[in-house]
């Protein structure tokens, strides 16, 4: 029997087969879940999506556009989830976006106010709005999850504006558990190591983290998307069902050590 069988939800963060949201998507599937799944407007998108969706063996996949900065679209992935299927029972937010330009050391002093916004606006605020969206199909109760870095945390090279929108995602876990805690709804966040994705690659400096994961945490290694995966699948089934507000570190220890 699966920690997921009978549980359906949206995942929404896949861009291609390396994403996070990818390895999560494989380790619910595996587990038994049902999953929903959404790709970010435009039909070149909608292809990249569907490509690494069918590589998870999924053959004809609910899959619908959302960019999370519109309201409209919110509205509508959410209806047409409750239209659909009555409820959900998990949520994962994998994504996050800040312009490039500004992912460079020596940069974030100088971020422009545009860019600032965005970046909170994409990588942190969503979460919220998928959340109200979410929580009323969640008639049994659910849980959610949304995807952060160390780098919330601590100041590290290059991550800049993408820094304080972490920090604000693992605040907003924090009060989004409160708010839906007492409608049995669990809000955690996995801070995850250094992957090689689309989004990672912006990141100014980035292989070099790699190397320094490698010497520094006391596993010397990088996480896995897998291992990742299996602890979204921890706190979204019932192996979990006393956690909420938490930021649990999947880093094989990194964030553990000082020097
Ligand atoms: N890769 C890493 O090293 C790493 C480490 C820790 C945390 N994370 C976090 O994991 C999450 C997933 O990133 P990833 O590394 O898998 O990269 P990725 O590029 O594969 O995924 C990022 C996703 O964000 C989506 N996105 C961006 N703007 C959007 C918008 N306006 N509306 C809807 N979707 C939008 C993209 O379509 C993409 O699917 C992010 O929150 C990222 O910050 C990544």
């Amino acid at each position: 029997m699966g920690l997921m069988d009978g549980k359906r939800g949206l995942v929404v963060g896949i861009a291609n087969d390396h994403s996070y949201a990818y390895f999560i998507a494989e380790a619910l599937l595996r587990h038994g879940a049902e999953c929903l799944f959404t790709h970010l407007p435009g039909e070149k998108m909608q292809r990249r999506v569907s490509r690494a969706i069918n590589e998870l063996g999924v053959a004809e996949p609910w899959l619908v556009p959302l960019d999370v900065c519109s309201d409209n679209d919110l509205d509508t992935v959410f209806a047409k989830i409750g239209d659909e299927f009555e409820s959900i029972d998990f949520l994962v937010h994998s994504i996050a976006f800040a312009d490039r330009a500004w992912l460079k050391d020596g940069t974030f002093a100088a971020t422009p106010r545009e860019v600032f916004a965005q970046a909170l606006d994409i990588s942190a605020y969503s979460y919220m709005a998928m959340a109200t969206r979410a929580a009323p199909l969640m008639t049994s109760g659910g849980s959610m999850v949304a995807m952060s870095y160390y780098g919330a945390q601590k100041a590290a090279p290059c991550y800049n504006v993408m820094g304080v929108a972490k920090a604000a995602l693992e605040s907003i876990t924090r009060y989004l558990a409160r708010d839906l805690g007492p409608s049995n709804i669990r809000v955690n966040t996995i801070s995850g190591g250094p992957l090689r994705t689309m989004s990672a690659l912006a990141v100014g400096g980035f292989s070099d983290l790699f190397d320094w994961v490698e010497r520094r945490a006391p596993m010397k290694r990088n996480v896995t998307g897998s291992e990742v995966g299996e602890s979204a699948v921890y706190l979204l089934s019932d192996l979990s069902l006393g956690v909420t507000g938490q930021t649990l570190f999947v880093d094989c220890g990194f964030s553990s050590v000082a020097l």
